[in-house]
């Protein structure tokens, strides 16, 4: 089979209906954080296609059933509706480079379906083990033993219903960029944070973590502050992380050193002006959330309210920005 009249997979549309923002992101009752993808396969690729959801950032990767007539069953749990969206575009292109290279057709269908509350929890307890996200950053659930190895700052990071787990490239890129940040002896060291759409905290954590003495952690999700006030307790860190429910619109205070965001392309543009005068006089800016397609689109109001471009980064489909006030 040609891989242009590959059939276009129907199952996912109606459930996704691209998402224009990442609604995905919220706790929203409409919009299921986890999806449960169930991909039917030739069984003799049983192998690379579970190498190839794992090279796609799926954290756990299940057989379901042992292989029968020539068919196996891989089950895959995916975080955020945007992620499962990417994810049908890339599995379209592997089906299509692995016909090249056998010639001959394979056989590739799935089915995606939102998780309830319950069977999340299972599934996340399943699948989220130790995950090393940077050089010095390991998230875990609290419920996994990890033994710290030299300068590993481990993260415990329990979700409940929020965003944040590190599994996601958004949140991940913007744990390397604070690492990074902090490590670079060209730029001025941080003492205070600002974590804008915090989710679990995990990135106000870190920021306490490695070091920063203040940092305000701020969401409008009561289930994202529920988790975050969870999480910053359990990593001890309450003397430093101050959370507050309030959306980015409403934030009319403070001055903070690094200021970190991890939202979406359509809320950063619009709350441009907010971040920028939060930013102390040598702050420095980190945004993630959006796609690679809109990388200028969120880039550009910064610059225009005087903001220096320091880094673009990208991992899998998503980006993150490096900004840096002054000169
Ligand atoms: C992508 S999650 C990021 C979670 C976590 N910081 C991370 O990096 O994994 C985005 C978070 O932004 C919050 N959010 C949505 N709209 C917001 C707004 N207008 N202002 C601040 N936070 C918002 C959501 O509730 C969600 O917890």
């Amino acid at each position: 089979m040609g891989c242009d009249t590959l059939p276009y997979p129907q199952t996912l549309l109606p459930l996704l209906m691209r998402p224009k923002t990442k609604a995905g992101f919220r706790a929203s009752k409409t919009a299921p954080r986890w999806w449960r993808l169930r991909l039917q396969i030739s069984g003799w690729l049983e192998d690379p296609f579970a190498s190839f959801l794992q090279d796609q950032g799926i954290a756990g990767v299940e057989i379901e059933t042992e292989e029968s007539q020539g068919i196996s069953v891989l089950v895959a749990y995916v975080e955020s509706a945007e992620s499962l969206y990417g994810l049908e575009g890339a599995l379209r292109g592997y089906k299509c480079s692995l016909e090249d290279l056998f010639g001959r057709s394979v056989h590739c269908h799935w089915t995606v379906e939102p998780l309830k509350d319950e069977d999340w929890r299972e599934a996340w307890k399943r699948y989220f083990r130790v995950n090393r996200v940077s050089q010095r950053f390991v998230v875990k659930p609290p419920w996994e033993t990890y033994e710290v190895q030299g300068h590993e700052v481990v993260l415990d990071i329990d979700p409940g219903q929020a965003f944040g787990t590190g599994l996601h490239a958004s949140t991940r890129l913007c744990l390397q960029g604070i690492e990074e940040i902090l490590e670079n002896p060209r730029l001025p060291h941080p003492r205070t944070g600002l974590d804008v759409g915090t989710g679990t905290g995990i990135l106000a954590i870190a920021m306490a973590r490695v070091g920063l003495e203040q940092v305000v952690a701020i969401d409008p999700d009561p289930e994202a502050i529920e988790a975050a006030q969870h999480n910053v307790s359990l990593n001890d860190v309450s003397e430093r992380v101050r959370i507050r429910r309030i959306p980015v619109e409403g934030l009319r205070e403070g001055e903070f050193d690094l200021v970190v965001a991890n939202l979406t392309g359509p809320i950063l543009r619009r709350s441009s002006h907010v971040l920028r005068r939060r930013l102390s006089p040598n702050g420095i800016l980190l945004v993630s959330g959006f796609l690679e397609e809109e990388v200028e689109a969120v880039e550009r109001p910064f610059l225009r309210r005087g903001l220096k471009l320091l880094e673009r980064r990208s991992d899998e489909m998503w980006c993150a920005l490096w900004m840096k006030c002054g000169g």
